[in-house]
């Protein structure tokens, strides 16, 4: 099939390049000349691990390009994707679709009767039919047909949550739409992953009520992680045991410093905003965004309580990207952590593998930055591991040790046994877990 995907960002580039994987000849446009010139220079502007191979795979075989020729972007496509970014407006927290809106209204002229237009972006609840409507305003055929069709990627592991999903989700008003979306997704229907066809708008929904679950889920199993510190256990084995109930399930039961992220934070402020539009509300989501907001802060105040205070205090801050495995900074509580720390009066050194040149843009010179995890720890009172990078979980403890002046070791990723941090002579604090 003849596929082009607006938007070389995150969503809009790793779709352009999974469905081109899938075998379609696919153009992927952006506006943006510089992003693509880096791009066609094979250089991808975010850390997505297996993303590079799979585009310089597809590009060889002929059937992956990109351009900033809308033209020839869009000539002969049957399937356009939008793909642009939905960033949250940091007055309100609501759903900025701006990007959206242009995208249609830049297509429009250039669509064929048969064209499908596939909202890829996150987009509130409505955005499908307004879609339409922006096209059909702006000279597209009468014919053309929206369809809402969600992505579930999680940054780290997008390509292989790409080629490997739990479902397909295609929000559609006719079949024969539908059925032609599964033919851009067949690899995926041949291997038999659920594919769910509904109306536009539960699709669009769906993906709000996704997010918001899984982040009132791991806002849950935080709570109890923060009891199970008072009683004195080990939240991990109470999170073994709530999951092991096949009702609730094994995943996002790792209690941390919070959600973060670009996704999780946009999205349940924006269902709170769509539940407003419909003159109603999701009070458990609004709980869930303000337990989390208050956590990097629960648990700055541990470790003060362990050092009597934080003024002057040399801290050793072990991550600042929100998660592993990428350099996304975007609410990340690493760098909540971090300005906690600064207000208190502490002195950090922070090190990340791959996120420091966009913490930098955030905390600037309030923090100083190491270039690897010894230079961050080396000589201070107390190391903090706020990512849960592979590499910080293979420092042995007696390096800790040797490289600490002081003797306090916090990990708030759960990544190192607390055990052998107190035998080890050291003093462990956690996020629900004892020394
Ligand atoms: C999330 C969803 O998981 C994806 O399904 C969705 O497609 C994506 O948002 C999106 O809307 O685009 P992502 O933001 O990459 O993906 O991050 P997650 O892996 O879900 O992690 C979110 C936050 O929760 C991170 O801060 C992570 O450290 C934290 N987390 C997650 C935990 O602390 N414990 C867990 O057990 C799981």
């Amino acid at each position: 099939m003849e596929i082009c995907v607006v938007g070389a960002g995150y969503v809009g580039l790793v779709t352009a390049v999974c469905v081109s994987d899938f075998g379609h000849n696919v153009r992927c446009l952006d506006i943006d000349e510089e992003r693509i010139e880096a791009l066609l220079r094979g250089e991808v502007p975010f850390y997505e691990p297996g993303l590079a191979e799979l585009m310089s795979k597809n590009i060889d075989k002929g059937r992956f390009l990109f351009t900033t020729d809308i033209d020839f972007a869009l000539k002969g496509a049957e399937i356009v994707f939008i793909g642009v970014g939905t960033p949250m407006n940091p007055e309100d927290g609501s759903v900025n679709i701006d990007f959206v809106v242009q995208a249609a209204k830049d297509i429009a002229p250039h669509l064929s009767p048969e064209s499908i237009v596939v909202d890829k972006s996150t987009v509130p609840v409505g955005t499908a039919r307004m879609v339409k409507k922006i096209l059909l305003e702006n000279g597209a055929p009468e014919s053309v047909e929206v369809v809402s069709n969600p992505e579930f990627l999680r940054e780290g592991s997008a390509v292989g949550d790409f080629l490997n999903p739990d479902r397909v989700v295609i929000g559609s008003d006719t079949a024969k739409a539908a059925e032609t979306l599964k033919m851009v997704y067949h690899p995926l229907v041949d291997e038999g992953h659920d594919f769910l066809i509904t109306s536009p708008e539960a699709a669009e929904l769906i993906k709000y009520a996704s997010n918001a679950f899984l982040a009132v889920k791991l806002t849950f199993i935080n709570e109890i992680a923060l009891l199970a510190d008072k009683i004195g256990i080990d939240a991990l084995e109470v999170a073994k045991g709530i999951g092991l109930d096949k009702r609730i399930g094994k995943k996002y039961l790792r209690p941390g410093p919070g959600f973060g992220g670009s996704c999780l934070p946009k999205d349940t402020h924006g269902l709170l905003h769509i539940a407003k539009s419909f003159d109603t509300n999701v009070e458990l989501v609004e709980k869930a965004i303000e337990v989390n907001d208050n956590i990097p802060s629960t648990l700055v105040n541990k470790l003060s309580d362990a050092m009597s205070g934080l003024e002057g205090k040399k801290i050793g801050l072990l991550g600042l990207a929100f998660k592993g495995n990428t350099d996304d900074v975007r609410y990340s509580p690493a760098i909540s952590i971090a300005e906690e720390l600064v207000k208190r009066g502490a002195k950090v050194k922070a090190f990340d593998p791959e996120a420091t040149k966009l913490a930098e843009r955030i905390l600037a010179d309030t923090i100083e930055y190491a270039e690897s995890a010894k230079q961050a720890i080396l000589g201070a009172d107390a190391a903090v591991i706020a990512t849960e990078w592979v590499e910080f979980g293979e420092i042995s403890i007696s390096e800790f040790r040797e490289w600490l002046s002081g003797d306090i070791l916090a990990d708030f990723r759960n990544i190192i046994d607390p055990k052998a941090v107190t035998k080890a002579g050291l003093r462990f604090i956690g996020m629900g877990r004892q020394g």
